[in-house]
């Protein structure tokens, strides 16, 4: 029996992912689906410890790093998800293990240590949107809330991450181009989520 439905959305900085969870917990509400939202990092101790280190970049060492994600993760897991999965909620969550594999993977964590670690204790998604844009594109969009001599750098970095991200494959994961108009790229995955849904047989209430 199926028990709830857990749709991600990935990508890095500035893909518009955020937007897009949001329009679609809109949609889906509107068709009359039982959704919520969460992210990750989430508003745990361990988010908010993430947040607070995330404004030094380097005041973490990357399996420092790798480990306060993964306690935030299992909070949000057993605190969020699964209790919202057990009420057949449709939960729709902005980031989630791939992102690890990628960010921290791209600081050098072999990727497929992570990905066991995160397999150990998570909810298997069922589909996972990669929302793909150039990194200098996403850092331009997003450019008022970095700062400038730190930008390069930063595009080096995720360049490395979009690669990873690029790799994902699989049933669940979808790529979409994220340089398209906005309303293209909500239309797109609200089509793909209200098919899904169809074919395993979700149902509005
Ligand atoms: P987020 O709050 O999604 O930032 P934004 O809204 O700017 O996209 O994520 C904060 C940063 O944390 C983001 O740069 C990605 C990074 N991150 C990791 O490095 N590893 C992880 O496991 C997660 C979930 C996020």
């Amino acid at each position: 029996m199926h028990k709830g439905f857990l749709i991600v959305l990935e990508g890095i900085d500035g893909t518009g992912k955020s937007t897009q969870a949001e329009i679609l917990m809109m949609r889906l509400r509107k068709s009359g689906y039982d959704v919520v939202y969460f992210r990750e990092p989430s508003q745990s101790k361990w988010g908010r410890e993430i947040k607070r280190k995330a404004l030094h970049p380097d005041s973490l060492s990357p399996e420092e790093e790798l480990d306060l994600f993964l306690k935030d993760r299992k909070e949000n897991v057993e605190k969020n998800l699964k209790p919202a999965l057990v009420r057949k909620k449709i939960v729709i969550l902005d980031r989630y293990y791939f992102s690890t594999i990628a960010y921290q993977g791209a600081k050098g964590i072999d990727q497929e240590r992570i990905r066991r670690m995160n397999e150990d204790f998570v909810v298997d998604p069922d589909l996972v949107f990669v929302l793909d844009v150039d990194p200098q594109e996403g850092l331009n969009r997003i450019k008022k809330r970095k700062k400038k001599d730190k930008l390069f750098e930063r595009e080096e970095y995720l360049v490395k991450v979009r690669d990873i991200f690029r790799s994902f494959k699989g049933e669940k994961f979808i790529h979409i181009d994220a340089s398209r108009p906005k309303k293209d790229i909500s239309a797109e995955i609200e089509e793909t989520v209200l098919d899904y849904l169809k074919i395993v047989g979700v149902r509005p209430h």
